[in-house]
């Protein structure tokens, strides 16, 4: 049977600050969705949240980039943004860029995450979702996931993984897209996606089945507002077991936390931090990012679960681990590495202070 997963988000405001969101702006979303299911628009849908990003995970047979889920998840977030605007959340509706809906939510502010599977004899999925980070920062972990051995032992000893798999990388500033097979091209691709500002590991997959093994939201918030508004706080849906990784080997990159942009201002590197739903509430310098994963089944499209796979106390130590990075990084204040360099501040404040300083900047003598 052929369904679709579509994971779409948006901050539509934040409680308190850009911290948490409001149970009442859920609840809303909550009732959207729950009308959607009842008219039979979606199979079945699961909300959450990860701090102030409002997240629907739908089922469906609408296919991917669909109009109707679209719209679904758009004047969902417009009935959110009201009840945020009531409230007087932080930032309502701060990621709906445009006032009428054009067809397609992509473009548009919120992220979206979707494949159209033919569903397994056992489908387990694992959607991630970050806050206080930007597009990008799954390349490290889809990586090691699909391509790095010492995380991945599948790829080693078992033979539907063997032969690797296919990374579709995009260039979200050029707006172009590459394809890698691996292992062989893995020195190419590191090129890339090491620098996850401008590239972005799109989607995965199986190379010799063409299966879709994982996809991520490559939205980039600042480029479609031109300023920036918030940031981008991705997702990522990746299928696990049989012709795919273990569920272990998908939650292993997390282990470890590793540096992303984001965090105060959307402005820092910082560590991402595995973290159970409830305790995705960025606050200590409105961070350090924050990464959550649920975990489903899917039946006939029915979402079995979630079960809340990070909250797991083997990442005790990543979250220690995180806590010490993040120290180190705060002890830099405003300097870099923690401020990200000049030309990821082009849409903050650095256009506005070279404007300013432009008269009294002097040529040098020698
Ligand atoms: C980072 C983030 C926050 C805000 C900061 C200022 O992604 O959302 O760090 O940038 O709290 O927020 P405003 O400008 O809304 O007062
Ligand atoms: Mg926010
Ligand atoms: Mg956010």
């Amino acid at each position: 049977m052929k369904v679709t997963l579509s994971v779409i988000k948006a901050d539509i405001g934040g409680w308190v600050g850009h911290s948490d969101s409001y149970p009442k702006v859920l609840e809303k979303a909550e009732e959207a969705m729950f009308h959607a299911r009842k008219n039979n628009v979606i199979i079945d849908y699961h909300v959450t949240k990860c701090g102030d990003d409002a997240q629907l995970i739908m089922t469906h047979k609408h296919g991917e980039g669909s109009e109707i889920i679209h719209k679904l998840a758009w004047n969902t977030f417009l009935e959110c943004t009201e009840v945020a605007k009531r409230y007087k959340l932080h930032g309502a509706g701060q990621d709906l860029l445009s006032d009428a809906f054009s067809g397609n939510i992509k473009g548009m502010g919120p992220g979206v995450a979707e494949m159209e599977i033919d569903e397994r004899e056992a489908e387990s999925v694992l959607i991630f979702m970050a806050d206080k980070t930007s597009s990008g920062a799954w390349n490290m972990p889809l990586y090691k996931i699909f391509a790095d051995p010492f995380n991945t032992i599948g790829l080693v000893i078992a033979g539907n993984l063997h032969n690797g798999f296919t990374f579709e990388v995009h260039d979200v500033k050029d707006h172009k897209k590459v394809t890698f097979n691996c292992p062989e091209d893995i020195y190419d691709l590191l090129v890339l996606i090491g620098a996850p500002s401008r590239y972005c590991i799109k989607s995965v997959y199986h190379r010799d089945t063409g299966e879709i093994a994982a996809t991520s939201s490559t939205q980039k918030l600042s480029l479609m507002a031109g300023r920036y508004v918030g940031k981008d706080d991705p997702v990522c849906i990746v299928r696990a077991q049989g012709n795919f990784p273990a569920v272990g080997e998908v939650l292993e990159p997390f282990a470890h936390p590793f540096f992303v942009e984001g965090w105060m201002r959307g402005s820092h590197m910082g560590p991402l931090m595995p973290v159970s739903v409830a305790d995705a509430t960025p606050s200590r310098f409105d961070g350090p990012p924050r990464v959550i994963c649920l975990g489903f089944q899917i039946a006939n499209g029915e979402l079995v679960g979630p079960k809340d796979m990070l909250e797991d106390i083997s990442f005790e130590n990543a979250r220690g681990e995180a806590n010490l990075m993040a120290d180190i990084m705060r002890q830099h204040g405003p300097f870099e590495p923690h401020r990200l360099p000049l030309d990821e501040m082009e849409y903050t404040t650095l256009p506005q202070v070279m404007d300013k300083l432009k008269d009294r900047f002097e040529v040098l003598e020698d």
